[in-house]
């Protein structure tokens, strides 16, 4: 790995955007193929600052390539990426985040027994002095990392734990504060809840919506539509790498998405075989009607009292 020694961000990443109101980070048709493998194909897709953009879809359907190419680890070989109106092509994250996008991967690129402060620099170390004794200005940034997490709401009894010791939603939500205060604009975050329990969730999309309020895009990937209907503005539904189903919040209910994911038809094929097994119910599975025919909005008048 490379420094190309532009790695002091400080907090004050220049706020490069200029004042349009469009979207920062836009997909137009965008694609990847890897060799003759195409993973992703024609997506269009917008991220707006102060919003968060859903990306949903069920295994293999295209949603880490998605990522990969908004943050730089992947180039897109069909369609534009354009970052403020600019057509980009990222050839290292750090491109990516020279421009503000930041991205939170699930296995998170933190070092275990260092403490929470340490992994909240790391890379981007404080130091004080001059060349050449200059040395890591430890008080300041523990000082820095407290107060950037209580910014957020996050309150962690000691910094001096070895980040190793947090739960897996802490993690991710030190991951969220650190991108905030690195003057991330938009937060790319792939899966943050797969690995979590019902209330860790709860708090990683509590700074998810923190994130967004503080004026960050966000880029939301999961297969949780529940979780996506806490937080999203607008929901993407990939499926085998082309973008299925792309609706705003005020487009869609939350019983349509959920149909979307579980895909109708599938579903009721998958009902049919699991009745032929002893010892599952399918009586708590929906219809397959319910699944393909739209959400009814009001009641019919028969039969109400
Ligand atoms: N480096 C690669 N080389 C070849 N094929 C790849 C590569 N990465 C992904 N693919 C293929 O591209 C498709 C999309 O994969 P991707 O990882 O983007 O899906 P995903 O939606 O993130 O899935 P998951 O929910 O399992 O993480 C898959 O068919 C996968 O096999
Ligand atoms: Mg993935």
């Amino acid at each position: 790995m490379t420094s190309n020694g532009t790695g002091t961000h400080g907090a004050v990443l220049p706020d490069t955007a200029p004042d349009r109101n469009g979207p920062i980070v836009e997909l137009r048709g965008a694609g990847k193929s890897y060799g003759n493998i195409r993973a992703l194909h024609g997506v269009d897709l917008e991220v707006h600052p102060s919003q968060v953009t859903c990306v949903l879809g069920d295994n293999g359907a295209g949603k880490s390539t998605l990522i990969k190419i908004i943050s730089g680890l992947h180039q897109h070989t069909e369609g534009d990426v354009l970052v403020d109106g600019e057509p980009v092509r990222f050839t290292t994250p750090r491109e990516a985040l020279d421009k503000g996008i930041a991205t939170v991967y699930q296995d998170l690129a933190t070092v275990p027994l260092m403490p929470v402060w340490r992994n909240f620099f790391l890379g981007s170390e404080m130091t004080k002095g001059p060349w050449p004794i200059r040395r890591l200005d430890i008080a300041r940034m523990k000082e820095t990392a407290d107060q950037e997490l209580r910014n957020m709401g996050i309150v962690l009894d000691d910094l001096e734990q070895p980040i190793g010791t947090l739960s897996g939603g802490q993690r991710q939500c030190v991951a969220i504060a650190r991108a905030v205060y690195f003057g991330a604009r938009v937060l790319i975050l792939d899966e943050p809840t797969a690995a979590l329990g019902v209330k860790q969730s709860g708090v990683v999309l509590k700074y998810i919506a923190a994130a967004r309020d503080r004026g960050l895009g966000v880029i939301f990937i999961t297969h949780n539509p529940h979780h996506a209907y806490m937080v999203g503005d607008h929901f993407s539904v990939l499926r085998l790498g082309t973008l299925e189903l792309s609706a705003a919040r005020s487009e869609i209910t939350l019983e349509e998405l959920t149909n979307h994911m579980a895909g109708g038809a599938e579903l009721a094929a998958l009902k049919h075989e699991l009745a032929q097994v002893r010892g599952v119910d399918v009586e708590e599975l929906p219809e397959a009607e319910d699944l393909t025919a739209p959400v009814a909005t009001s009641p019919s008048s028969e039969g109400t009292s």
